[in-house]
């Protein structure tokens, strides 16, 4: 009886804290969005430091290595932005991170509307320094 209590109870704690991991990965992470107000020039901006936080933010619900099928919900094949690796890749011969700076300044990505201006100017700085890790 108390073994049988242990796991229904077990499974239940598994199953709140997927849940909770799926829920908050939803969401922006916005402490983290707001320090980047301070991207300068004068500073190294990093996929690390600053450019994950907004591609994770504002990108990766769609365009993730980790989607595939109606899940990327129509998101080209390929520009993935959840790893530097894929941020950073060259499909075509066209650069991924370069194509997702035009976009975001265009201001057609995110579908949902433009990126805040102090986040894409944190893009143009991490392309214009190289796209460093
Ligand atoms: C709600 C889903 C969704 C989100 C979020 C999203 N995209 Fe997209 N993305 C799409 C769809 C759909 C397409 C294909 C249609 C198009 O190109 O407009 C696409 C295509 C693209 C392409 C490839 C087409 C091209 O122009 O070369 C790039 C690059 C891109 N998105 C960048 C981004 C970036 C950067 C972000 C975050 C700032 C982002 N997207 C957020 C759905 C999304």
């Amino acid at each position: 009886m108390d073994a049988l209590m242990n796991n229904a109870l077990r499974s239940l704690i598994f199953l709140l804290s997927a849940c909770c991991i799926l829920a908050c990965g939803e969401k922006l992470d916005q402490p983290k969005l707001e320090a980047l107000a301070t991207c300068t020039s004068t500073q190294s901006i990093t996929y690390t430091n600053h450019i994950k936080t907004i591609l994770d933010g504002r990108c990766i619900s769609c365009h993730s290595t980790s989607l595939s099928g109606t899940d990327r919900v129509g998101a080209t094949a390929a520009y993935d932005y959840d790893t530097f690796a894929a941020a950073t890749a060259s499909v075509g011969g066209e650069d991924v991170a370069q194509r997702a700076n035009t976009r975001a300044q265009e201001g057609t990505m995110p579908p949902t509307g433009s990126l805040p201006a102090a986040e894409l100017n944190c893009l143009q700085l991490w392309i214009d320094q190289g796209t460093q890790e």
